[in-house]
């Protein structure tokens, strides 16, 4: 920072810190928050109510939870992000009562973003190409080959293998798929498919990555009630007691005792509940995604947006002359020229290491940085990424209270977890463990465990669950 006579440093900082204060919370701050997810929540569950809610807690059809002792070949498809994955599942029996082992093959596929914004035709299609090019590739000449989806975007389940797509999120635009059904689709481009010809491909289950993750973990620990994906996007679902899920039919109410809800909590705060959280630049990034006024609470918590935010914040302390003064910020001022890992890479350093900070605005941004710069990049970096932890604690918490209400006070509750920025973010999850822990009642523990792989295995471990019930 070079500063003008006039320029004081300490005023400076003082208008740095202003604009980054209202990305802080305090406990009172995130009650509010936490108390105001829960009125949703059960707003969703109601029937009466559930069109006003923002978070629509779909159910989903899975039961029960896996016993670990659940054996079968499946074939996985995870679709949710940027990437398309075709897995091969192979869950065998422990020995003498031992637990199921899992052996895993599997493929990424790119999905472009013209495929992501084009035709559903293409969409589907190229799905069902790598799928023959998967099968080919594994040589698999089973003919017969069930499949569990782990389809990652808010769907409306009237089954475990019949989902309707509600709406897009995460960027992906394909027409002609939101409100249709997504077995369907999936099951005509198969058919359509001439190398598929001769395989008799069948869904076994189809599930929302949350479920996925809380079903992997719900298989190595049997007290996981909860599932987390803090991820491209971000959502949780939980196991709900089937007589609180007045969006259910009452034959089907009367079959189960439990159900796993898909909360779709992304969407909390579209319509506003948050007005006195949301910051210009929370805004500003709603206008500028593909969705604009849905997805809110999404917006300020997951990968997909967090890397523009910090970018947003430091284009307004630019042109306010608060940071790389005199430096030029061609790169910066493009949309979407910082990732999210932009800040993993920022709070791996410690704060008074300069080099690697330096190194990383340079590299990242073209900017030649001072100390000053470093100390306010760094400082945002850790402002934004640890409100995110904390909004996300608040729907944790929030679930809690809705488990704890029916199954008592006092519980030690295990949530799987998963996604890139719980995995790769230095302090994610310190972070939320901290607000977690700062906002449960006492006698109340949430054990974060990282669930492997709940998005490539979860299906098939869904199908497998389903059938030994
Ligand atoms: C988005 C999707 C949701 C998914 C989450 C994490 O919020 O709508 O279904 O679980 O991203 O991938």
């Amino acid at each position: 920072m070079v500063l003008n006579d006039e320029e004081d440093p300490i005023q400076l900082e003082r208008t740095v810190d202003q604009i980054l204060k209202q990305f802080y919370f305090d406990n009172d701050r995130a009650r509010a928050v936490s108390d105001r997810v829960v009125r949703d929540y059960r707003r969703g569950l109601k029937k009466e109510t559930n069109h006003k809610a923002t978070i629509k807690m779909l159910p989903t059809y899975v039961t029960n939870t896996p016993t670990g002792r659940e054996s079968g070949t499946y074939l996985a498809l995870d679709l949710g992000g940027t990437n398309f994955r075709v897995l091969l599942i192979k869950i065998t029996p422990g020995d003498n009562g031992t637990k199921a082992k899992c052996e895993i093959d599997s493929r990424i596929y790119k999905v472009p973003g013209e495929i992501m914004r084009g035709t559903g035709v293409q969409l589907w299609d190229h799905i069902a190409n790598c799928i023959a090019n998967f099968v080919k590739l594994m040589d698999i000449t089973v003919k017969t080959l069930p499949i569990g989806f782990t389809f990652s975007f808010p769907c409306l389940q009237r089954s475990l293998t019949k989902a309707k797509l509600l709406y897009w999120t995460k960027g992906f635009a394909a027409s002609d798929c939101e409100g249709k059904d997504i077995d369907q689709k999936l099951i005509e481009a198969v058919a359509r498919n001439k190398d598929l010809a001769g395989y008799d491909i069948r869904l076994a289950a189809i599930c929302n990555d949350t479920v996925g993750t809380l079903m992997s973990c719900a298989f190595e620990e049997s007290n996981c009630k909860i599932g987390l994906i803090i991820g491209t996007g971000t959502n949780a679902c939980y196991i709900e007691n089937t007589k609180n899920i007045e969006m259910l039919d009452d034959d089907v109410r009367g079959m189960y005792e439990h159900m796993i809800i898909n909360c779709e909590w992304g969407n909390f705060a579209s319509d506003g509940i948050l007005s006195d959280v949301i910051t210009e630049f929370d805004t500003a990034v709603d206008k500028s995604s593909p969705n604009t006024g849905s997805q809110i609470y999404e917006k300020m918590i997951s990968g997909m947006y967090l890397g523009e935010l910090v970018r947003l914040v430091l284009v307004r302390l630019h042109s306010l002359g608060l940071v790389f003064y005199d430096e030029d910020v061609e790169t910066l001022q493009k949309p979407g020229s910082i990732d999210t890992s932009f800040l993993s890479l920022i709070k791996s350093a410690a704060p008074d290491d300069i080099v690697t900070i330096q190194n990383q605005i340079s590299s990242s941004l073209e900017i030649g940085a001072v100390k000053y710069d470093c100390d306010v990049v760094y400082k945002l970096c850790q402002a934004i990424s640890s409100r995110a932890a904390t909004l996300c604690a608040c729907g944790i918490v929030g679930l809690v209270e809705l488990i704890t209400a029916d199954d008592g006070p006092g519980q030690n509750i295990v949530c799987g977890v998963d996604g890139t920025v719980f995995r790769m973010h230095p302090t994610f999850a310190k972070n939320l463990v901290r607000a977690t822990n700062m906002l449960l009642p006492k006698n109340t523990t949430v054990d974060y465990v990282l669930s492997h792989d709940g998005s490539g295995k979860g299906a098939a471990l869904t199908a497998l669950t389903a059938q030994s019930d």
